[in-house]
């Protein structure tokens, strides 16, 4: 007999630095219904992150784990490895979270952590995507979604959705072409995760049952 009561939603704790617009998308999609994930909490490394706001707005708990406050990167990911735990989460979500990782942090949440980055990876891995898009003179760009591993924007990609560079594009129109994109991937992704489509064995990422050899384009599944 069919189990009617819907699933558990999926618990998950987003990791900020700044303006939470993919914080955003999330909750709104999560408030429509169309994503069973439950956010327990919103964590900023920054006071002034305005997507602290967003959280605080929605009824999240929003923490703030400043690392000006810690001597060094293992303190401060200790103190964030402890803060996000207490919520429990089965997935942490990387969303716009500016700060690098310790290979500790990211074993423990091997997995089960998703970061976004605004690239066609793997090109152009760190910051400042789209001015060096527009000054490597590409005609694509674009985002990605990947499993977090102790290589800076080098995990798995699980999913990539290319947007055109069109003449006279600065980075800011750019970067809102590219962010269009984000916040409709982001809450997909997650979702995928949560119904248990998406996972990572080992290295390797899994999708609907089969290793998925080449990432996913925006427009499948
Ligand atoms: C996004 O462009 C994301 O790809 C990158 O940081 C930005 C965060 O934007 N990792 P927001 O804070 O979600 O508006």
């Amino acid at each position: 007999m069919k189990d009617a009561r819907p699933a558990a939603p999926l618990p998950i704790v987003v990791l900020i630095s700044g303006n939470g617009t993919n914080l955003q998308a999330i909750i709104d999609t999560i408030a429509r219904g169309r994503l069973p994930a439950q956010i327990r909490a919103v964590i900023s490394n920054r006071a002034q992150a305005s997507g602290l706001d967003r959280a605080r707005r929605a009824g999240i708990p929003a923490e703030i784990i400043d690392h000006t406050r810690y001597p060094d990167r293992d303190g401060f990911d200790a103190a964030l490895q402890a803060a996000i735990d207490r919520y429990h989460p089965e997935l942490v979500v990387l969303a716009g979270f500016m700060r690098i990782l310790t290979p500790a942090l990211v074993k423990h949440y091997h997995g089960r952590m998703l970061n976004i980055h605004p690239s066609l990876l793997p090109a152009f891995p760190g910051l400042d995507t789209h001015r060096r898009a527009l000054a490597a003179n590409v005609k694509e760009h674009g985002v990605s979604i990947h499993f977090v591993t102790d290589q800076l924007d080098g995990g798995p990609v699980i999913i990539q959705k290319a947007v055109p560079v069109l003449p006279g594009d600065g980075a800011s129109a750019l970067a809102a072409r590219v962010q269009r994109e984000e916040h409709r991937l982001y809450p997909r992704v997650i979702r995928w995760f949560a119904e248990g489509r998406v996972k990572l064995h080992n290295q390797q990422i899994m999708f609907d049952g089969a290793p998925l050899t080449v990432p996913l384009a925006g427009e499948s599944a």
